[in-house]
């Protein structure tokens, strides 16, 4: 057999324990937030049928073209592709399980999404995401509050003032807008044809829209001077982006209209958004979202609204590692320090105990003396070490030593290390006794 030494796939990243806990820090607070908006959690498979993602996220958009985790599944024959975006397959549930047989839904997911994308910082082949999805309503008040609840979002995680990042919207109006928009956008390319790249002239027919969005600086010029959507907008489209402007300014939410943000995904009609920081480099858009009014009846269901974003959880959680520095606990109570002839039994005993009164305790195993098991027992980010050798051990008691305010130290009875650990914060120990 060979010994190659095996590694990770590229661009699919291990979550070591250090960072673990900052996660896990980052989920409980989005989910909390989340749920302050009366959102309530979906999970749908990681794997879907391919003709989802294309019929919902569009033939000619780079997820589709070139980004997708497509295989056969060789038991049926059956097309399946790992889901590169959650909302194509959050409609799919809802249809399938008539959700909005009763009134408007709405959801939120969390969970790794995956895209062939060439790996750098910030962009990954798997990435996790935050999602909301509110479908059955119709706007712009629900567009309006889910910015809110992304800006709070910020807040919770400490992300505020200059830290945060910043709102950038637009409204890419209704289909017949959008249609005279597109054959205005193709008059104009097609007048500058020699300016425009291989990637340009190829989606000039299929995605004009799309070639707004060229990062190659040789086109900018045709770029910026191709005709605004905005120009092209009915006055019911333009109430309505008018309106989520209005909430968002009444809430003091710092927002700039961007004419030529137009997302990478098909299915989106008026709002569209995206949240940016230029604190992560190339790769600064945390969270995107928008309203897709047709999506539903487009997948086969009866037409409704609806409305979400997603976030980036990898580049969520660099951004907060950079500014926001949380502290954050491994949530142990006491660690465990033993030795003797027979120090084990009563270490896992008083440890036992300690757990029954919902206390999270680790008990030291293997070699080491005094020395390196409180190192150790430091290391572990626990509260409290509980030491017991063999003085203690005749005596049947232990001393709870306090790893985290100076000289905080009290020996109690074995049987009583729980509670005395469970009622007291590391200040109340008293002094050594
Ligand atoms: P999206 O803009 O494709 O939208 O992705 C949302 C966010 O996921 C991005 O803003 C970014 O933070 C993160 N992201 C995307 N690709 C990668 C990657 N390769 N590596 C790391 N992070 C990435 C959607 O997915 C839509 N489903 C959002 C939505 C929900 N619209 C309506 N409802």
């Amino acid at each position: 057999m060979s010994k190659e030494k095996l590694t990770g796939v590229k661009g699919m990243n291990d979550l070591l324990p250090d960072q673990s806990g900052l996660w896990q820090w980052v989920e409980s607070r989005v989910a909390e937030v989340f749920h302050q908006y009366g959102y309530r959690e979906i999970r749908t498979p990681i794997v879907e049928p391919t003709a989802l993602f294309v019929r919902g996220i569009g033939e000619v958009t780079d997820i589709v073209e070139k980004e997708m985790y497509t295989f056969i599944d060789s038991l049926n024959g059956e097309q399946l592709t790992l889901r590169p975006e959650n909302t194509a397959a959050v409609v799919r549930s809802v249809i399938e399980h008539n959700l909005l047989y009763d009134g408007p839904k709405r959801l939120w997911y969390t969970g790794p999404m995956f895209r062939h994308e060439r790996p750098q910082r910030g962009r990954y082949r798997q990435f996790h995401q935050f999602g909301i999805e509110a479908l059955g309503l119709s706007g712009p008040d629900i567009d309006a509050e889910q910015l809110l609840m992304i800006a709070r979002l910020w807040q919770a995680l400490g992300l505020t003032g200059e830290n945060a990042p910043r709102l950038e919207i637009n409204s890419l109006g209704q289909k017949e807008e959008r249609l005279a928009h597109r054959a205005a956008l193709i008059a104009h390319f097609e007048k500058h044809a020699s300016a425009l790249d291989e990637d340009a002239k190829r989606r000039l027919h299929s995605n004009p829209l799309r070639i707004l969005d060229s990062k190659n600086p040789a086109m900018r010029p045709v770029v910026e001077s191709a005709p605004l959507l905005k120009d092209f907008l009915g006055e019911a489209s333009q109430a309505h982006f008018n309106a989520v402007l209005a909430i968002l300014d009444a809430h003091k939410i710092n927002t700039t209209i961007n004419p030529r943000l137009v997302r990478g995904l098909d299915y989106y009609n008026l709002t569209v958004f995206e949240w940016i920081t230029d604190k992560l480099g190339a790769q600064g858009t945390v969270c995107g979202g928008g309203r897709y009014d047709t999506l539903i009846e487009q997948m086969g269901g009866k037409p409704a609204p609806a409305c979400g974003f997603a976030i980036g959880v990898e580049r969520l959680v660099e951004l907060i590692k950079e500014l926001a520095q949380p502290q954050i606990e491994t949530g142990l109570h006491a660690y465990i320090v033993h030795w003797g002839e027979g120090s084990v039994g009563p270490a896992l005993a008083v440890a036992e105990q300690c757990r029954g009164l919902g206390l999270a305790v680790q008990v030291h195993f293997g070699e080491g003396g005094l020395k390196s098991q409180m190192k150790k027992a430091d290391q572990s980010g626990a509260k409290f070490a509980v030491l017991m050798g063999d003085d203690e051990r005749i005596q049947g008691v232990a001393t709870i030593k306090s790893l985290r305010v100076e000289s905080g130290q009290q020996t109690v009875a074995m049987a009583e290390v729980g509670s005395v650990i469970a009622g007291n914060s590391p200040g109340a120990l008293g002094a050594a006794q």
